[in-house]
């Protein structure tokens, strides 16, 4: 298991969930890597793999064009490749799985526009947009609110990061007397973005949106009032396992397997979030 980086909760959930799934057949031996956040590093540990002979390799890539040579070098040796959550470029992968982002984008971009009447201004920080879900959720949330009249009067690339978001929310902050509402690509940048609010005073006139809905943190900003939405990230931790053995089982898999998401807020919160449809 080649995991990009375990700075942030979400990735250790998911090797949690890939840990716990592991747990419940004694035949299998997972090995974790952690790439730090280096796409070279993530490179040589999937090579690794490949010269220590693994049966099947999962990896959760940083970012898709650095990571697709090698996993596609793995792939044509035979050995069985599952993509987790952010995508490679090409087909040279056994099998894709993760939630649709550019549906979360725009159920998002729709939710957002309900909220506040089809207009207003907004801050986008994105994710890492060398990576597929910030490219989806950013492409998602604008096909979510065509047709409003929202300003985006500030954007950028936060990389994920809650350090870089807060930062970039000063920025926004120092430039804009008027923002009503910050949509991040996850929950770490939405959670930055109102440090940066909160320190300025300014928390209770903007509203933030984000994405991933961890229990143990979305969820709760939401609960606390930090966070009016938080849109789910499943981690596929679990569903890499059980594809995982029906490969080395010899099983057909689908190329691609779409998980589920749902949207979280003070309102349904208590009945377990909300089903995200068409
Ligand atoms: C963690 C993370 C999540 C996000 C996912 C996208 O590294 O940034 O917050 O949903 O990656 O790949």
């Amino acid at each position: 298991m080649s995991q990009c980086n375990l700075g942030e909760p979400w990735r250790v959930q998911m090797n949690a969930d890939v840990r716990n799934a592991a747990e419940k057949h004694p035949e299998l031996t997972v090995f974790f890597k952690d790439a730090q956040n280096d796409n070279l590093r993530q490179t040589s540990h999937v090579e690794e793999f490949v010269r220590q002979k693994v049966n099947l390799i999962i990896i959760s890539p940083k970012e898709a064009a650095p990571l697709t040579r090698p996993v596609a070098a793995a792939f044509r040796q035979g050995i069985p490749v599952i993509v987790l959550d952010r995508r490679v470029l090409g087909n040279d992968f056994t099998c894709f799985i993760g939630a649709d982002n550019r549906k979360i984008g725009k159920a998002a971009g729709k939710w957002i526009a309900t909220l506040l009447g089809g207009k207003g201004k907004i801050v986008e920080l994105k994710g890492l947009m060398t990576s597929t879900p910030g490219q989806d959720r950013n492409a998602g949330f604008r096909e979510g609110i065509r047709g409003s009249a929202f300003d985006i009067v500030f954007e950028a690339d936060m990389k994920w990061l809650e350090p870089n978001a807060r930062k970039e929310m000063e920025s926004a902050l120092a430039r804009f007397s008027a923002i009503d509402l910050v949509y991040a690509h996850n929950d770490p940048g939405a959670h930055g973005a109102y440090l940066a609010a909160k320190a300025a005073g300014r928390e209770k006139s903007i509203r933030f949106v984000g994405i991933d809905a961890l229990p143990h943190e979305g969820q709760m900003y939401v609960r606390q009032g930090i966070l009016a939405a938080s849109f789910e990230y499943p981690t596929g931790g679990a569903e890499a396992i059980a594809t995982a053995i029906a490969i080395l089982q010899g099983k057909q898999v689908p190329r691609e397997i779409v998980l589920p998401s749902r949207v979280f807020t003070k309102e349904n919160m208590d009945k377990g979030g909300e089903l995200l449809k068409e």
